[in-house]
């Protein structure tokens, strides 16, 4: 299919975006927050409160705070995701962030979503006082300095494919971790990575409504990027991590 061609099944896709964000999406008046997960420090018992968190924590093996670690790696590098939603083709072609269009809203809806996962994780850990903070800021830091290569060469339809992927990757990974956060006996942590893998399970959904939706229209099209797509394989979100030197070097 010619390129004009894809354009307009792109936007012949529009109505079904704006009906997921208005059936599904919440307005961020009706979204948990971190702090209905974390002590509040204006509390006068407070520090029986890290205690407690400090305690559940204490019997997580490392490896699952490993596992913890790049989860919420991934999830800060956020604005590299929604840079890189709105250079797809056809997805911001006004080039304007608070564009009333219907994709680049999606792309601010579910990055503002997703915006609360990372921040959630990243004050969970820094309470937990098991892990070495700076080391894993440092992280974030280059992760974002690498920016992010998803192999999606810009187009839209690879966008959708490899979206549909990452969020269902993103679930699988959330959930197991607070499987082990919950065998480890630390409830809290377990609840908490059950409710953001409760809204990458969301973001899948969305993905692949929309991509279902391209298959419809373009069959022919929407096939040959799944086998694009899968020949590439599905680089997860963070694997320009360990560029660090060599890209600093160029
Ligand atoms: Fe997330
Ligand atoms: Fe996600």
């Amino acid at each position: 299919m010619a390129f004009e061609e894809k354009m307009e099944v792109i936007k012949s896709v529009e109505p079904f975006v704006e009906q997921f964000i208005s059936e599904k999406m919440k307005n961020p008046e009706e979204c948990w927050q971190p702090a209905d997960f974390l002590p509040d420090f204006a509390d006068s018992d407070f520090h029986d409160k890290i205690q407690i968190l400090q305690k559940s924590i204490a019997n997580v093996p490392d490896t699952v705070l490993v596992s913890l670690v790049g989860n919420m790696i991934t999830e800060e590098a956020l604005p590299s995701y929604q840079t890189f939603f709105n250079l797809l083709k056809g997805m911001n072609e006004e080039r304007n962030v608070s564009s009333n269009g219907a994709w680049a809203r999606w792309s601010r809806l579910w990055t503002a979503e997703e915006n609360r996962h990372g921040d959630l994780l990243n004050k969970y850990l820094y309470l937990s006082g098991r892990v070495d903070m700076k080391v894993v800021e440092k992280s974030i830091q280059q992760l974002l300095h690498n920016g992010v290569d998803l192999q999606t060469d810009g187009d839209p339809y690879n966008g959708m494919i490899y979206t549909s992927f990452q969020e269902r990757a993103t679930k699988i990974t959330h959930v197991n971790t607070g499987k082990l956060a919950y065998k480890s006996g630390d409830l809290a942590l377990a609840k908490i990575c059950n409710t953001i893998a409760g809204e990458e399970a969301l973001h899948e959904k969305a993905y692949k409504f929309f991509m279902g939706k391209i298959f419809e229209s373009d069959p022919n099209g929407g096939l040959a990027a799944f086998v694009a797509m899968m020949k590439k394989k599905i680089v997860m979100p963070a694997n320009l991590l360990d560029l660090g030197q060599r890209r600093d070097n160029t």
